[in-house]
């Protein structure tokens, strides 16, 4: 079995839902966890709650990813796991869709959990 304590973990989207319960489990078991997202206000709330470290990244902004991701690696002194947790969902009636929620959504949850495209163009 793995040992957790001391692992360096960066989970992207860690401010809220499963990203958040999954950063407090780890730390509560040793690990050093960052964790990212886009409102800088909530995230560093957050991260001072669950004793984590904050990221400031959107990762659908491709570009900033291997920026962001060297700082936290930088922060925690090396990383041995990623958690591509940074997701959204679009709810609702399928009329009242619009064509920016599919691009949104895929910048985020398709081309943001690939750094690969962030090396690109
Ligand atoms: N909950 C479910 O039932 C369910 C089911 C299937 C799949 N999932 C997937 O599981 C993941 C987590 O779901 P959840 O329910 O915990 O979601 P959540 O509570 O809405 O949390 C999403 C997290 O991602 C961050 N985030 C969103 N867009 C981002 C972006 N572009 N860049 C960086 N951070 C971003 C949010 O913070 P900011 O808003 O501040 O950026 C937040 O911290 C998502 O990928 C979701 O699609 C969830």
């Amino acid at each position: 079995m793995t040992k957790i304590s001391g692992l360096k973990v960066l989970i992207t989207g860690g401010s809220s839902g499963i990203g958040k319960a999954t950063a407090k489990l780890l730390i509560s078991q040793g690990a050093i966890v960052a964790i990212t997202g886009r409102d800088k206000k909530k995230l560093e709330k957050v991260a001072q709650e669950i004793q984590a470290i904050p990221i400031h990244l959107d990762v659908s902004k491709y570009k900033s990813i291997d920026v962001k991701v060297l700082d936290a690696f930088h922060s925690m002194g090396g990383m041995d796991v990623l958690v591509n947790n940074a997701g959204i969902g679009v709810f609702g009636e399928l009329s009242d869709v619009k064509i920016e929620h599919f691009e949104t959504t895929y910048a985020t949850n398709v081309f943001g959990v690939d750094i690969n495209y962030s090396r690109s163009g």
